[in-house]
């Protein structure tokens, strides 16, 4: 049975965002484009993969051919954004003109870092198709794409018009990917929501069924607390930053192994466990709350190893992070599971015992 869509507002800068989640409701795109305004030149912006998997549901959608860019965060870069110019400016593309994103955060990032920048900024839609991309990459109006020497080196805001969220789109994602979308999922429980976190812990076989009685509600669970703390801070003034819960050791995990060995959000349910260390050690988070978290993550299948990593290494990818402000680290930490707390003291001997107590290398 259909459920009825649920729509929820963002408002961030001077453009609201409208996001639309429901089962099957891909299969109305055409229509929600019209009521949401968005100009009659429409260009879809994919990749080979998820055109073949779903490209049938989009005919009709788009003005011409879609614009198929190669699969993969390495082509997440500048050429690619080049190609889009490309393609709009052949095919007559106006201020008027709209992006449709149909893919994962690659294809989003990268089409919504082109959206940003045509003509100063055009219309775009995501319809994002990996569980990262629809309960957090598609969100808040962040795009850009990598630099030979950096992860996100180049990027703007730019909201979105419209978020088409489908869950039916999952049915054909990789079980790795699914996992990799649902640690962020965890984490939304883990700062905001005890109901969302403890809904993944009592079902998560109906969750890897991806059965929709369960997933749905967790992805509009998820898309509320991200649009809630976008709207509140659009640019990481200060709420925004509990976003990164997880992320300071997790951006050091993802870039000591050069962005090889994680799928991101795999990097996170461990810097998940070190925020929750860190907070355990200072006694500001219980002990059942930090079992509870590690058994969740455990529950959700097996994480790539860590224990060939040595800590000095994450260390000084750490410090490197932009976090960092004058040897003390900003750290998100939890303090029960759905409140967390900022701290910017933590030390780096606290982090060196909590990566030792997490398995990494002396
Ligand atoms: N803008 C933001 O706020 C933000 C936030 C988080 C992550 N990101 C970015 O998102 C990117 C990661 O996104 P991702 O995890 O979605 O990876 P991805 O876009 O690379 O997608 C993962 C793989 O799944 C495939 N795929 C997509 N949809 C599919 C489907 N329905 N069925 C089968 N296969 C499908 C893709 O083609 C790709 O091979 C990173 O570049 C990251 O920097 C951005
Ligand atoms: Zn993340």
């Amino acid at each position: 049975m259909l459920s009825a869509p649920t729509r929820i507002e963002v408002s961030a800068g001077a453009h609201d965002s409208t996001i639309w989640i429901g089962d099957g409701i891909a299969s109305g795109l055409a229509g929600l484009l019209d009521e949401h305004r968005v100009g009659p030149r429409r260009f879809i912006v994919s990749n080979p993969k998820v055109w073949k998997l779903h490209g049938s549901r989009f005919a009709g959608v788009g003005d011409g051919d879609p614009i198929l860019l190669s699969d993969g965060e390495r082509f997440k870069n500048l050429q690619a954004v080049s190609r889009i110019y490309d393609a709009l400016i052949r095919g007559g593309a106006d201020r008027g003109s709209a992006i449709i994103a149909v893919g994962g955060g690659v294809i989003g990032d990268t089409a919504g870092f082109a959206a940003a920048t045509f003509l100063r900024g055009i219309t775009l839609v995501h319809v994002p198709t990996t569980l990262l991309a629809q309960v957090d990459s598609s969100i808040g109006g962040k795009t850009g794409v990598n630099h030979t020497l950096g992860k996100n080196l180049i990027g703007a805001f730019h909201q979105p018009r419209l978020v088409v969220v489908d869950p039916g789109f999952l049915n054909t994602l990789p079980r790795r990917e699914f996992r990799s979308g649902l640690y962020e999922v965890v984490k939304y429980g883990a700062i905001a929501s005890r109901e969302l976190f403890e809904r993944l812990a009592a079902h998560t076989k109906q969750v890897f069924a991806r059965d929709a009685g369960i997933l749905l509600p967790s992805i509009i669970d998820s898309c509320r607390i991200k649009a809630d703390v976008v709207t509140k801070d659009e640019r990481e003034g200060g709420l925004r930053r509990i976003l990164n819960f997880g992320h300071t050791v997790g951006h050091a995990l993802e870039s000591v192994t050069r962005y090889r060995r994680f799928r991101h959000g795999e990097a996170i349910a461990y810097g998940m466990l070190a925020a929750a260390d860190v907070a355990m050690r200072r006694g500001v988070l219980a002990h059942a709350d930090r079992e509870a978290l590690a058994a969740l993550i455990k529950a959700l299948g097996a994480l790539p190893p860590i224990n060939d990593l040595p800590t000095g290494e994450i260390l000084d990818a750490v410090r490197r992070d932009k976090k960092v402000v004058n040897g003390r680290l900003h750290f998100v930490l939890a303090t029960a599971i759905g409140t967390t707390t900022t701290v910017d003291d933590v030390t780096e001997s606290e982090l060196r015992d909590v990566l030792a107590g997490l398995g990494l290398k002396d």
